[in-house]
């Protein structure tokens, strides 16, 4: 079975292939660079980018596989959570592909497709947990079968990445700021006392981020000196200590939250076999070094996508889509594209038999 997977839920325009659950090949187009003139992305700009790619890749993915349309079984195509415009572009591209091809239409959670993408590179075994921490989502999923998700935890705000993102714009570093944060919280002592571990004192597995980042910017406006640096820094050796011991404080805090919050997770879900990371910020070392160790202790093995399959790219929308088709589900012309802030709508109907 032969799934095509669109992405087009914020700033990447992928298209990719998956064949009876193996990769056959992926294209992107980044729009980052653009969305970091103006230090965030920018919505408008990104459909019409979207718009402008869509079609050329799909071409560029046809020809670089050697396939043909008529050859899709399975059009798959991101339909949410996202930037509603951005949306648009990949699902009415879907429609109009399994309208012309004969292709089932399938919708795919893109939440759901981050947290399946490890299995594309190793079997992933059920029931697992997931953390998807990005820029734009933050939420631990439990994972019965590729199919069966059910939310357990979601940030009431800022996502991990967001938060790492704004308090990386004010510090003065440029955007995406969270991977150099990282690499200057490496290179820092982390006070563990400076900064809250926050919405700690309930029984819940959701998160806020948004009073970590006031309460950096508190400490900034106390602390002028740390501001005090050459522009634009682009690497964490130019960086002055007290930089570098700010955004360790900051990134432990993050890192504490996240695994508190796991661990509460990991108690009430003892059955799980797989903890699976996923997402943009995934890439963080020490939240990698945290997990791998919180897995071991309860004795399930940590899963994380390679870093092209952690931040958004179509492979993964194919290969959740593809789960979905071989289980026997469609979606009608009728999917909705859905941002973020609001549930999926459980409406794939089951394949009609053939004859
Ligand atoms: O999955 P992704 O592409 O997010 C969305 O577009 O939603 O991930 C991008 C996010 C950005 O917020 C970026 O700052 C963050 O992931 N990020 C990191 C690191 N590398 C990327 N955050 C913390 N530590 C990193 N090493
Ligand atoms: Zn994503």
């Amino acid at each position: 079975m032969l799934c095509l997977g669109i992405e087009s839920s914020c700033d990447e325009t992928g298209l990719a292939l998956v064949e009876d659950g193996r990769l056959v090949e992926a294209v992107l187009a980044t729009q980052a660079d653009m969305h970091g003139l103006f230090g965030g992305v920018v919505p408008e700009l990104a459909s019409r980018e979207h718009y402008r790619f869509m079609g050329p890749l799909f071409d560029e993915l046809m020809r670089r596989s050697g396939r043909s349309p008529a050859e899709l079984d399975v059009v798959a195509v991101s339909r949410g959570p996202g930037l509603l415009g951005a949306l648009l572009v990949g699902v009415a591209f879907a429609k109009g592909l399994s309208l012309g091809t004969g292709a089932r239409l399938v919708g795919v959670n893109h939440l759901h497709a981050h947290l399946l993408a490890a299995g594309l590179e190793g079997r992933l075994a059920f029931p697992a947990l997931g953390l998807l921490v990005s820029g734009g989502h933050t939420c631990i999923y439990r994972m019965d079968s590729p199919e069966a998700f059910t939310a357990l935890g979601r940030t009431l705000d800022d996502a991990a990445g967001e938060a790492f993102d704004k308090v990386a714009k004010m510090l003065g570093l440029p955007y995406p700021g969270g991977r150099l944060l990282d690499g200057l919280a490496r290179r820092g002592r982390a006070d563990a006392a400076l900064f809250p571990r926050p919405y700690m004192d309930n029984d819940n597995l959701d998160f806020s981020f948004s009073g970590l980042k006031t309460a950096v910017g508190q400490y900034v406006a106390a602390h002028p000196d740390v501001l005090e640096f050459a522009r634009p820094l682009r690497h964490a050796d130019d960086a002055p200590a007290a930089l570098c011991d700010l955004c360790a404080s900051f990134n432990l805090a993050v890192v504490d939250t996240l695994c508190l919050k796991l661990e509460r997770a990991l108690r009430r879900h003892d059955d799980v076999r797989h903890l699976v990371l996923a997402g943009g910020v995934a890439a963080n070392s020490l939240l990698r070094a945290r997990l791998e160790m919180l897995a071991r202790q309860h004795g399930c093995e940590l899963r994380m996508p390679s870093p092209a399959l952690c931040t958004d790219n179509a492979a993964m929308v194919a290969y959740a889509g593809w789960h979905l088709a071989a289980a026997g589900w469609e979606h009608g012309l009728d999917c909705e594209a859905v941002p973020r802030g609001r549930a999926l709508p459980h409406d794939m109907r089951r394949v009609r038999p053939a004859g």
